[in-house]
């Protein structure tokens, strides 16, 4: 059996008409217009893509954009001026600052001083908390994306065997939790599992979903993974270039030989990526209604 693939880029689009929808109502009926601001310190390459993406995504849904690109040798004190502006700025519903910092830059300082109700990208720790004990309020995109992703496949998520690998703060203990949730989208029972653990492959054989986000290319094999599992593929691995500069891409999960066991998978580029631009894009919406009083 070969596995279905869960189309993350097509699952994005739809999510996005729906949000261009959304906007144009809110303009004409309200006169609100969502804002978001990205924050780019350094010249990372791969961070310069995100934040383009995010940029143009913006633009193209009619959400009004700021883009700050910030030099390498950025100071703590000049960054922490910033977000405080931002904080104060009512076009700005979203405050995006793109990780990681600079070695020098203290990135919880950074990350604490965002106004929570900005926090788009659900890092600030009161919204980790509200997460945490069962009252969300901005979740954290790329886990938001894999658990829309599940549900938009059809996927049976209460009840299911979830097996996470990576523990992360960005992805594996946020989708740890939410599909722990007493909710509709969740009840699932959820294992973390990292580099720390026993024996990987007795819990990964296990999963009736198996969400990776390791940080290793080709990591999970074949004989890691149960019959008939849906596997969600977090991983973005470079594992090289092509003759004119751009980047090959490689999962953590070897789809090759694992599509043939899997019921379901996500591919890498076009899986999950996609789903994490977009979730930030609905949380922008959602905090301009917020902000508004429209909710
Ligand atoms: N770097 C990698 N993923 C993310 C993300 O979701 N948000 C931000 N701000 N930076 C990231």
């Amino acid at each position: 059996m070969t596995a279905e693939l869960i189309k993350g880029a097509q699952v994005a689009k739809e999510i996005r008409e729906e949000l261009k929808q959304e906007i144009a109502e809110l303009k004409e009926k309200h006169n609100v217009v969502p804002g978001l601001v990205t924050v780019l310190v350094g010249a990372d390459p791969a961070s310069q893509v995100y934040v383009g993406q995010k940029e143009k995504t913006s633009q193209e849904l009619g959400i009004y954009s700021e883009r700050y690109d910030l030099p390498e040798n950025t100071t703590q004190e000049e960054l922490m001026k910033l977000i405080d502006k931002l904080n104060k700025d009512p076009k700005i519903n979203g405050i995006l600052v793109q990780l990681p910092l600079p070695k020098h830059l203290n990135e919880e300082e950074v990350l604490y001083a965002i106004d929570p109700e900005k926090d788009v990208d659900g890092f600030h720790p009161v919204n980790v908390g509200k997460l945490m004990i069962g009252e969300p309020h901005y979740l954290p995109c790329t886990p938001a994306g894999i658990q829309q992703l599940l549900i938009r496949s059809g996927t049976q998520i209460e009840g299911a065997e979830v097996v996470v690998v990576g523990r992360s703060n960005i992805v594996g203990k946020p989708i740890a939790n939410i599909l722990l949730q007493k909710a509709p989208g969740a009840n699932a029972t959820v294992t973390v599992v990292h580099t720390r653990t026993k024996d990987m492959a007795f819990h990964t054989k296990r999963a009736d979903i198996l969400i990776v986000a390791a940080g290793v290319a080709n990591y999970i094999k074949a004989d890691m993974v149960k019959e008939g599992a849906v596997v969600i593929d977090v991983g973005v691995n470079e594992i090289g270039k092509t003759a004119d500069g751009k980047r090959i891409l490689a999962g953590d999960v070897e789809f090759e030989s694992v599509k043939e066991k899997a019921s379901k998978i996500t591919p890498v580029p076009g899986g999950v990526g996609p789903m994490t631009i977009t979730m930030l894009m609905m949380n922008t919406v959602r905090a301009a209604k917020l902000a508004a009083g429209i909710a």
